[in-house]
């Protein structure tokens, strides 16, 4: 599928999509939403690759959803249309690590959409809100959920029911961000980041990351009971044996 709102390149096992739509700082349309789980499904089931970064542009991460294109939208056509449904799903569903490198505004489906990746690793540009309240919605990709167990109720309170912005440095104190890194070096430090997390053994990483998700997912008596399912079945898989043999042995994993 050739793509007109986003950009992909791939770097050894790691893959970048880049969002780009600046004329409407990347705000999140029907095309670019189905161009970006085109994209997740293709690098999501290629072997090749083992970690997805996704990023934007140095002014904006997402603005939000389009709000051009919903404004004229209506329930119940919202509904049997599967509004901010499938397409977005996607991104929650891509079983490789996914890390968001955010520079500039993240803004309602933006914030929403950083927030569906894994980790998220942020510019000191950086802008993050949910400013759907001051036009008359609310965020509908999952902020209230997601935003919630990132910073804490009574801040995600604040946050949604003000539509303030919160800067870099503050997503950080707050738990939103892994790292805050100087604009200039976000995509070295995360291609890094990256390139590490492509080194490990895809099938732990693909346990390890379930059971973290399950943390946010389940409660905890039974996100525990999910980790060790996970975690078991990893014994006398070839990649257990060689990283817990290389440890031993003192050399680096080979876990190709
Ligand atoms: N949808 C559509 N177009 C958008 C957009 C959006 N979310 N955000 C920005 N744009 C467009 C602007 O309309 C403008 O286009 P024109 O040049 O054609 O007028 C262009 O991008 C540049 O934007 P601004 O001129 O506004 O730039 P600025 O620097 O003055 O302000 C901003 C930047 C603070 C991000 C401002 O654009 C803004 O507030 N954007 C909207 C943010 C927002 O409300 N997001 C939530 C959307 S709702 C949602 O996401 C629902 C959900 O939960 C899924």
């Amino acid at each position: 599928m050739p793509y007109e709102m986003i950009v992909t390149e791939t770097d050894g096992a790691v893959a970048v999509i880049r969002l780009n739509r600046p004329e409407s700082l990347n705000a999140l349309c029907d095309q670019l939403m189905s161009e970006l789980a085109d994209a997740l499904r293709g690098f999501d089931s290629d072997k090749s690759i083992r970690c997805i970064v996704l990023t934007g542009s140095d002014r904006a991460f997402a603005a939000g959803a389009d709000i051009k294109e919903m404004q004229n939208r209506s329930w119940p056509e919202t509904g049997l249309d599967d509004f901010i449904g499938k397409s977005w799903e996607v991104v929650t569903t891509t079983l490789k690590p996914v890390i968001a490198a955010v520079s500039g505004y993240a803004l309602g489906g933006g914030c929403e959409l950083a927030m569906m990746c894994d980790i998220i690793i942020a510019a000191d540009t950086a802008k993050f809100g949910q400013p759907e309240i001051a036009i008359g919605v609310i965020p509908g990709a999952g902020g209230t959920q997601r935003l919630t167990r990132a910073i804490g109720k009574s801040k995600a309170m604040e946050m949604i029911l003000t539509g303030r912005m919160m800067d870099a440095e503050e997503a950080e104190r707050a738990n939103l961000v892994a790292r805050v890194v100087p604009a200039a070096d976000l995509m070295p430090e995360t291609m890094k980041l990256a390139r590490r997390i492509a080194g490990m053994s895809p099938v732990a990483l693909l346990q390890a990351k379930r059971s973290i998700n399950a943390a946010f997912e389940t409660m905890l008596a039974e996100g525990v009971r999910y980790e060790r399912a996970s975690f078991l079945p990893l014994f006398g898989t070839p990649h257990q044996r060689e990283g817990m043999a290389a440890f031993i042995e003192k050399r680096k994993p080979d876990f190709s």
